[in-house]
């Protein structure tokens, strides 16, 4: 894991960190990419983790007088999905955004985050790339700004010095006379890194189009614009066959090659990807395609920051199941050991230990999370609720009372996280639709009991 853990406070510290760093250090956001590449020991030599979760100021989410939108560094993607601003004024975002894992996986994972990894897969840099936004990168040296199409420089890397870190992204509001739309193939709905994915950004004068961008994501090492695609549809009126053009140049300048996928593969699916983008953002109801309120298992909109000055670097003091626990030396662990390890909490489950299962499902705060891909640490000054504390008295919770009547179980491994997300729906919409409880259950997996029973029992439950 790690041997030193710091929970950052300030802009200020983070910088003064970044310069001062000796050994391998790594800033933590929402962990989701991170987590994963420690637990299965991608940094075996890692020295200093900086967490930066809980640094107001990187909260945030605003337009300036300039119709510049600002996404701070550990704004989730959730949060983009529940933003008036951003869905008036940068909807391929939030149509990205929805795609990213699950809505367990939104609560903690980070725009800024999935921009750093630098994978050509990630969702959100095709739209950002596409509405030409640009990254502040902070050190003790001062700031720079650096278009996010300049920001990579090859296969997940990036220009970002070792002491320095991405404050924000930014980019114009998009206006009236722009239309966009986001597309992605993957092998499933939840939970899957897109195989493929593109954004077309049309501006138009009238019915004419007066400025295009296409981007395309997992057809080489970075995100690209694809340029004949775009200067094809300067100047045109779109129909069918300019859409069929387009969308045949864009594949031409992606230039793809057989890899894990075979060229003749990618090249059929990006452009039937670039045609459907092309046909959604001319649709009158492109916006009612991601629901106004969609289900993100959080119950908590207000939040705060930790107390400052009250981290030793060692010892853990959070609230579990209601009850006050203090850890020492157990800040190099996950919260799921440390739940398991040292709480005695077994109900939490290791499933899969990489985001995939849900079967380590817990609430922080008021939203559901998977413990396996946060650090024990951020459990300091933090509420969390594991299954065992979901009942009462003694008196099982009506969720757990439902999977009984509708034998929604078998072996009982995935239950607990499957409890925790029924749970959370409950409480964010009490009344959800099939769809809905579809949604909110995405991110768990069962490998025995199938899961209409899972549906049947919450769609059951009449009241909590
Ligand atoms: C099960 C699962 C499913 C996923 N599905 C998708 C998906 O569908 N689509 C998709 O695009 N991604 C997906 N991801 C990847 C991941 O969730 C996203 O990339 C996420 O947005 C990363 O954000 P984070 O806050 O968790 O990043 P972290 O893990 O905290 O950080 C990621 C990297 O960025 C660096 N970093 C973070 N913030 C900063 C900063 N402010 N300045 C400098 N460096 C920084 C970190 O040091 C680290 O190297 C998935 C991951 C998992 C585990
Ligand atoms: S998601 Fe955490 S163990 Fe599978
Ligand atoms: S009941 Fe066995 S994995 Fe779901």
């Amino acid at each position: 894991m790690w041997k030193h853990y710091h929970i950052i406070e300030t802009i200020e510290e983070l910088a003064e960190l970044l310069a001062k760093q000796s050994g391998a250090t790594k800033i933590i956001a929402g962990g989701t990419d991170l987590m994963v590449e420690i637990n299965s020991d991608q940094w075996p030599e890692l020295d200093t983790v900086l967490d930066i979760s809980r640094v107001i100021a990187l909260d945030k989410i605003w337009q300036d007088k300039d119709d510049m939108l600002h996404i701070g560094a550990i704004v989730t993607h959730n949060d983009v999905l529940h933003s008036r601003l951003l869905r008036d004024g940068a909807f391929p975002l939030l149509q990205a955004c929805y795609t990213v894992g699950t809505p367990t996986l939104r609560n903690r994972a980070t725009v800024v985050g999935n921009l750093v990894t630098a994978s050509p897969g990630n969702d959100t840099i095709p739209s950002l790339m596409a509405m030409d936004a640009k990254l502040v990168l902070s050190s003790v040296r001062g700031e720079r700004i650096v278009p996010l199409a300049d920001f990579y420089t090859g296969y997940r890397k990036t220009l970002l010095e070792k002491d320095e870190f991405v404050k924000e992204v930014f980019f114009k509001s998009l206006s009236p006379c722009q239309k966009g739309a986001f597309k992605k193939l993957g092998l499933r709905k939840a939970q899957a890194i897109s195989v493929l994915n593109c954004c077309v950004l049309l501006t138009f004068d009238g019915d004419k189009v007066t400025d295009a961008k296409v981007t395309m994501g997992s057809v080489g090492p970075v995100v690209m614009h694809a340029p004949n695609a775009e200067q094809y549809l300067i100047g045109k009126v779109v129909d069918d066959s300019i859409i069929e053009e387009a969308a045949r140049l864009a594949v031409v300048d992606a230039k793809t090659r057989t890899g894990r996928v075979s060229k003749e593969f990618r090249d059929y699916m990006m452009k039937e990807l670039v045609m459907e983008a092309l046909h959604d953002l001319m649709r009158a109801d492109l916006r009612q395609s991601i629901p106004q309120k969609p289900i993100s298992l959080n119950t908590r909109d207000d939040w705060s920051g930790v107390k400052q000055g009250e981290w030793d670097g060692d010892t853990i003091k959070t609230t579990i199941n209601g009850e006050e626990y203090v850890f020492t030396g157990a800040s190099d662990m996950s919260l799921l050991h440390l739940l398991r390890d040292r709480a005695g909490l077994t109900g939490p489950k290791p499933g899969c230990e990489e985001g995939e299962c849900g079967a380590c499902m817990v609430f922080m705060d008021g939203r559901a999370v998977l413990s396996c891909l946060i650090p024990a640490p951020r459990a300091h000054q933090a509420n969390i609720t594991t299954i065992e504390g979901i009942g009462q008295d003694g008196v099982l919770h009506p969720v757990q009372e439902a999977f009984i009547q509708h034998a929604a179980v078998q072996c009982g491994y995935c239950t607990p996280g499957f409890v925790m997300a029924a749970v959370k729906l409950l409480q964010e919409e009490p009344h959800p639709t099939r769809e809905q409880i579809m949604a909110g259950l995405s991110g768990n997996l069962c490998r025995c009991t199938g899961y209409n029973k899972i549906i049947e029992a919450v769609e059951d439950i009449k009241h909590i």
